[in-house]
């Protein structure tokens, strides 16, 4: 599984960072990036309840 956030739809909102920080990071002016664009296995349940939970609907999962 891989992840992507799409940078134009995120506004900062850090759910994604906060439910699966091994997979979601916060740069320094607040918005997400995929420090594990391919998510493990140990962590994809994790990767889609932050993508699910993302109100802006940023992260893709494919
Ligand atoms: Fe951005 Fe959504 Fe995470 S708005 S910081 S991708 S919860």
């Amino acid at each position: 599984m891989n992840v992507t956030v799409d940078e134009d739809r995120c506004r900062g909102h850090g759910v994604c960072s906060a439910l699966c920080p091994e997979v979601f990071d916060l740069s320094d002016d607040g918005y997400a990036t995929a420090q594990q664009p391919e998510v493990p296995q140990r962590l994809e349940q994790a990767a889609r309840t932050a993508a699910t939970s993302c109100p802006e609907r940023a992260i893709t999962l494919h």
